[in-house]
């Protein structure tokens, strides 16, 4: 099969664009540690709050003895349970989220913490915060009428300044 020549030199550019786009993307999640959030483990979103790791008395910041941060939420309508937060700047901090209603989605603009929050599963990602702030806590996955106003507050504060049980 004969391929004009011009049409040749379109089709390797075509190709190097695709390529480039690729690797770009690639290199990015490699990075920036982009990755899906896809811890497989389930959890009975009912009875949340009967006892284990999600009942109410024992969400919050945790300090762990590994030097990082763990972080239990639950997910509701129409909020991030407890509301706020305090965690520390430039230690991994480790989320698990569970929902007890329906499907949520939290973000943290500005940074890498982002998951859905899928009924019947633990959302578990780690991340670090690299400067101290306030941040929001958005519900991005429409979960009902209150959906807007789904927010929690994330205080991010320097290491020195943060003690756990806060
Ligand atoms: Cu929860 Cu939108």
């Amino acid at each position: 099969m004969h391929i004009n020549p011009l049409e040749k030199k379109w089709l390797y550019l075509a190709v190097g664009m695709v390529t480039l786009l690729v690797a770009a993307i690639v290199y990015t999640a490699l990075e920036h540690n982009i990755h899906p959030p896809s811890h497989v483990e389930t959890i009975d979103s009912a009875k949340l709050h009967l006892g284990g790791e999600f009942a109410e008395d024992k969400l919050g910041v945790t300090s762990q003895a590994d030097g990082g941060v763990r972080v239990t939420l639950v997910a509701g309508r129409y909020g991030f349970y407890p509301r706020r937060i305090e965690v520390p700047a430039g230690r991994p901090v480790t989320f698990r989220i569970a929902s007890m209603d329906v499907l949520h989605g939290v973000h943290v603009p500005m940074t890498n913490m982002s998951t859905m929050v899928v009924p019947g599963y633990v959302a578990q990602l780690t991340t670090v915060f690299p400067r101290p702030g306030e941040y929001p806590m958005l519900c991005n996955e429409y979960c009902g009428m209150g959906h807007d106003h789904m927010w929690s507050r994330l205080t991010v504060v320097s290491a020195d300044n943060w003690h756990p049980g806060k």
